[in-house]
């Protein structure tokens, strides 16, 4: 039976207050106000924030839709379109769908290939052992810090180049800025001329211009370099890799997974200060894995209670927590109607706290991805990741990254919280970390 799409009712629209509607609590905490309307109002609601209006799509369907079945649906180019163009990228992997797309999500699927990253788990152990050698009572202001740890480590690891503090500060103000005006359209364009964006700008284009030539210079290319992979690219489709579009993809390693995978790290930092009764169970694994010098990847894969913290941390602190898409077409789904065009949050981790599929939900337990529960394992339900074809190409690297720096942390430090944890909060700008108060004291473990 067809159903006629245009005689449903619109989804129902969360009360706000006049002119700023849901505004406030949108700002103030995104992922609980949308959780909080999703136990009230069920799988599908509109929400407006000032002059935009959201539709929220959540649960399994949606996942499921997201993942396979309906992925025709969503589109993420509108949603990009004014970002890509001003920032001349017009075929930037996550503001295109579809032939483009897929032409370079199987360009990179080797690269990002556990095999490849084998090859690369020294280059990666190298960055963050140099770091923990320095630690020797010393107070760290997480952010900062993790931000330029993730930058400096991807953007070496996959284009054997490191940033330093001042570079990764510089390369995320320029990306915050472009993104709050042309993507959130948060900050008006006057933003452009401020001078702290016109130096943070110039750092990042010249970082960016002597990366692309050392590149195309350098002598005996044993490794094969992130930027290899887009020239290859370029050489089959030159349509879809203009100057603008390698440029961009030329800082990726540096900014792509700043935020995600540096507030993934910032929360289970945080957990692990939370959980003191875990520590010694999850130091006893670690200092097995380093019974023979640094864990190759087979030792990683074997250390089964640091994985389930790293995994249950990203059940609870999603930092991709939804998506922004916007619907193809006209269609259906909970019994209402989503017009062509509505501007889409799918609430891909609505799952997570459902006690459908994972027990006791709020409370943190590291036992659930074991045999025989393996709650993370049931289908579509669980996506720190994201879900559909623009799920992160990079996951199986950064879950790499997160078990190679914490079993080096746990391995070579002791720390502890210099602010106490009650006095820390997560803020959003745009992806969640915690405050900028979170300030951690390492020392130096006997070994
Ligand atoms: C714990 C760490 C990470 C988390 C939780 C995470 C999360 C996500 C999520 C949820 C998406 C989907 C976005 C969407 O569909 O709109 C995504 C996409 C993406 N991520 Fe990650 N990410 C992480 C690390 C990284 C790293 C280290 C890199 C850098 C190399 C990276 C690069 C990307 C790229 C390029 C895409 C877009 C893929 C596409 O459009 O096909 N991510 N990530």
């Amino acid at each position: 039976m067809t159903i006629d799409v245009s005689a449903l009712p619109r989804p129902p629209l969360v009360k706000g207050l006049p002119i700023l509607h849901s505004l406030v609590p949108i700002l103030r905490d995104p992922a609980e106000f949308v959780r909080k309307k999703y136990n009230e109002l069920g799988d599908v609601f509109r929400v407006r924030a000032f002059n935009r209006e959201l539709t929220v799509m959540a649960g399994i369907e949606a996942n499921q839709w997201m993942g396979v079945e309906r992925r025709e649906l969503f589109t993420s180019e509108i949603n990009w379109a004014e970002f890509t163009e001003k920032a001349n990228c017009p075929h930037m992997l996550i503001g295109v769908d579809g032939e483009c797309h897929s032409y370079q999500r199987k360009m990179l699927k080797p690269y990002f290939a556990k095999k490849s990253l084998v090859e690369r788990l020294p280059m990666m152990q190298e960055i963050i052992e140099k770091q923990v050698q320095t630690f020797d009572n010393s107070v760290v202001s997480v952010n900062p810090w993790l931000k330029n740890l993730m930058s400096n480590q991807v953007g070496y690891v996959m284009q054997g180049k490191e940033a330093t503090q001042e570079q990764t500060d510089a390369f995320m103000f320029t990306q915050n800025t472009i993104t709050n005006i042309w993507m959130f359209k948060r900050w008006p364009s006057l933003a452009l001329l401020n001078p702290h964006y016109l130096r943070a700008k110039n750092i990042s284009d010249d970082f960016r211009d002597k990366l692309i030539a050392w590149n195309s210079s350098r002598p005996g290319k044993s490794l094969e370099t992130y930027m290899d992979k887009i020239e290859e690219g370029r050489k089959g489709k030159p349509e879809w890799f203009t100057d603008g579009d390698v440029q961009a993809h030329a800082m990726l390693p540096y900014v792509g997974g700043v935020d995600t995978a540096g507030g993934t790290h910032c929360f289970i930092l945080y957990e692990m200060l939370n959980h003191p009764e875990l520590m010694s169970r999850l130091r006893t694994e670690v200092d097995a894995a380093y019974a023979n010098g640094s864990p190759d990847h087979e030792v990683l894969d074997g250390m089964k209670d640091l994985h389930g913290f790293i995994l249950e941390c990203m059940r609870l602190h999603p930092t991709g927590f939804a998506l922004n898409r916007n619907a193809a077409e006209d269609f259906e789904f909970g019994g209402c109607r989503i017009r062509k065009g509505d501007e889409l949050l799918i609430f891909t981790t609505a799952t997570h706290m459902d006690e459908r599929y994972f027990s006791e939900p709020e409370k943190f337990d590291i036992e659930r991805y074991r045999e025989p529960r393996n709650e993370h394992r049931q289908r579509h339900v669980y996506a720190p990741f994201g879900r559909g074809p623009h799920t992160c190409v990079a996951s199986t690297l950064a879950e790499q990254q997160l078990m190679v720096n914490f079993a080096t942390l746990l391995r070579f430090t002791n720390f502890e919280a210099v602010v106490p944890l009650r006095k820390l909060k997560k803020k959003y700008s745009p992806v969640a970390f915690m405050t900028d108060n979170f300030t951690v004291r390492f020392t130096k473990r006997a070994v």
